[in-house]
């Protein structure tokens, strides 16, 4: 075994002690106008159809108001004057009225919806892009289910409150004041009576929004954490089965499973008590309408008409109620999820570019760290005053210990994190003057953990130059020798790999990294070396390979079998974050210090 044996990013805090990041803070207020008009930003793109929408809804809220009252004018009118032919005019008129109704009540939906849809997925598509743009440092903290959650639940809910909920706001309102006034000109003192059932609708709909805030808002906590604890059981399976530790797994995520199901059932439950309630309201004033109207109709002070249209207005004031009440548990989740996507949204790039940043001219490859300290948290550091000067072409070894700071030294060279104290330089530029990604395109990076994406082969070998010939990246893969393996598979380089490289070898996927950064070309590379146990044949090809992908260009490997770096121009020995012991390998083995020691301790586990 070597002596280095862990991954490159060891999370401090590891994803069950992070549980913090389920609840980002949130303010909490049931109407944020800050968070709506940030929100609304991503409406303003479809005015024009929103305008639409707004219209037609305008439109069919009229024709609502007017299909009782003709109801009305039928029945006062000609009905009971047996007017035939005026009754043809008013059922002409009617049908037009349900006609246009149709026609815009259908406008308005799908003008809602296909807004809807483009701002989900601007939406998404800004999170997206926002996150490949967060410093590693957020991902380092963040467990990438709940990061899922934001973009795909989140998002959802905010497109209800924005594309949905502000219309049906706009509609509902004018629709009951609209009902209201109508009413109120018909018969006065009916719709006074009709209306003393407001005040217990109102108290009612206090109650329900103010058990609705916190139950709504805690299905959306409870749902990151299902999302996160099932994303992460997932990444881990493999682990979990080899611990035959799926019991207390389950348990675990039948515990999440069991909250969000709670959480739901609460706030479900505060709708289904509600609706009925607004619902047997409407019983209470259809009744009052038929006790007061009917007895007023037979004095002779109200016409049948206004009662039987009083009827159908009653009917319709109740169904807004009940939309806006589901508007009002909408907009909670919403609130809450706006605030937590404009908190991401708003989480700066650690690492930014300057904005006088310069482009990277093309590297020769000296690269030089000066008095550098790090810590990924401020307060404490893992690396401690590092000096290292190397030359265009050489090849530096680090290594040392597990945790010893060297994955870390590596990050710096490419400003993954920006440094605590002393200077990076790259060709005597320090690298926080250039822009990043006129740099990285210079430089390639096989890291501890290769990571395959999903699709060809090709395509994965491809993906630091896409514009690469299938030519080339053949020729790549014979210099990684993995073209006798990629050739004898049915589809050759088309052959699909699946996402991770699951049905890929451990050093199937090394092999494949070392083509992908040999496609590259990089002027620095930077070979994180893995340290699972390949078998000899494997190990000799990927030693191979390495020496094709290491000559001509200045390169930084950290190694963790010395056979792959006696031929350094320059070892460095990292210990707790320093850097102790720095030369060649007979001098560092005369040296007689750390590097020695492990060495012999690697030569006597070989033996073993
Ligand atoms: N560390 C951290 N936050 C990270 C990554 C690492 O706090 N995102 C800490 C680790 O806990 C460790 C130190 O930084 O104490 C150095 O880590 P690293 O540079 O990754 O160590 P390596 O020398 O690369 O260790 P290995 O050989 O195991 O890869
Ligand atoms: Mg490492």
């Amino acid at each position: 075994m070597g002596f280095s044996i862990g991954s490159a990013g060891v999370r401090t805090g590891g994803p069950r002690g992070n549980l913090e990041s389920y609840a980002d803070k949130v303010d909490g207020k049931s109407f944020n106008l800050k968070v709506f008009k940030y929100l609304l930003v991503f409406v303003k793109p479809y005015t024009l159809r929103m305008v639409g929408a707004f219209i037609a809804m305008l439109v069919t809220t009229g024709l609502t108001l007017l299909s009782p009252f003709l109801v009305k004018v039928a029945i006062d009118g000609p009905i009971i004057e047996g007017d035939i032919e005026g009754l043809n005019e008013i059922a002409l008129v009617m049908l037009l009225a349900f006609v246009v109704l149709y026609l815009s009540s259908m406008t308005q939906r799908y003008l809602l919806s296909w807004v809807g849809q483009k701002v989900l997925s601007d939406l998404r598509s800004k999170l997206f892009s926002h996150l490949q743009k967060l410093p590693l440092s957020y991902h380092d903290t963040h467990i990438i289910g709940v990061t899922i959650s934001r973009v795909i639940s989140d998002v959802g809910v905010i497109n209800q409150l924005l594309s949905q909920g502000l219309i049906t706001l706009i509609g509902d309102s004018i629709l009951l004041t609209g009902i209201i006034l109508v009413m109120l000109s018909l018969n006065a003192q009916l719709a006074v009576v009709t209306f003393a059932i407001i005040p217990v609708i109102v108290i009612a709909t206090m109650i329900f929004a103010k058990y609705a805030k916190t139950a709504f808002r805690n299905t959306r906590a409870k749902n990151a954490h299902l999302i996160g604890d099932l994303a992460e059981n997932l990444t881990g399976i493999r682990v979990i089965q080899a611990f035959a530790n799926e019991g207390s797994t389950s348990e675990r995520f039948d515990e999440v499973n069991a909250a969000n199901r709670d959480a739901n059932i609460e706030a479900i439950s505060l709708s289904f008590i509600f609706l009925p309630t607004v619902e047997f309201l409407s019983m209470v004033a259809t009744g009052i309408v038929l006790l007061f109207g009917g007895i007023s109709v037979a004095n002779g002070t109200i016409s049948l008409g206004t009662v039987i249209a009083f009827l159908a207005y009653v009917n319709r004031f109740f169904l807004p109620v009940q939309e806006l009440s589901q508007l009002y548990a909408t907009m909670q989740t919403a609130m809450a999820g706006g605030e937590r996507v404009i908190n991401l949204l708003n989480t700066e790039p650690a690492v930014n570019d300057k904005p006088d940043a310069i482009d990277m001219p093309t590297i020769t490859g000296h690269i030089k760290f000066k008095n550098v300290s790090f810590g990924y948290k401020d307060h404490v550091k893992v690396l401690h005053n590092i000096n290292v000067d190397i030359a265009p072409g050489q090849m530096v070894a680090l290594v040392g210990p597990t945790g010893a700071g060297k994955t870390s030294i590596a990050n710096l060279i490419a400003r993954f994190y920006d440094v605590t104290d002393g200077t990076v330089y790259i060709d005597d530029i320090d690298v926080r003057d250039v822009k990043q990604i006129s740099m990285r395109q210079q430089m390639g990076l096989v890291s501890q953990d290769p990571f395959i994406f999903s699709g060809t082969i090709a395509d994965n070998i491809r993906f630091g130059r896409p514009s690469a010939s299938i030519d080339e990246v053949v020729r790549a893969a014979e210099l990684a020798n993995v073209h006798s393996f990629v050739d004898k598979l049915p589809d050759s380089y088309n052959a699909e790999i699946l996402e991770d490289g699951a049905n890929l070898s451990v050093g199937q996927r090394q092999l494949i990294s070392i083509a992908r950064a040999i496609l590259a070309d990089p002027r620095i590379l930077v070979m994180d070396e893995a340290t699972s146990s390949v078998d000899m044949v494997t190990e000799s090809l990927i030693q191979d390979a390495l020496k094709k992908l290491l000559a001509n260009r200045t390169s930084i490997v950290i190694a963790h079998r010395l056979s792959t770096i006696v031929n350094a121009d320059q070892i460095c020995v990292v210990q707790a974050g320093k850097i102790i012991e720095q030369g060649t390998h007979t001098e560092l083995i005369s040296q007689r210090g750390l590097y020695h020691e492990l060495h012999d301790r690697q030569f006597v586990e070989l033996v073993d």
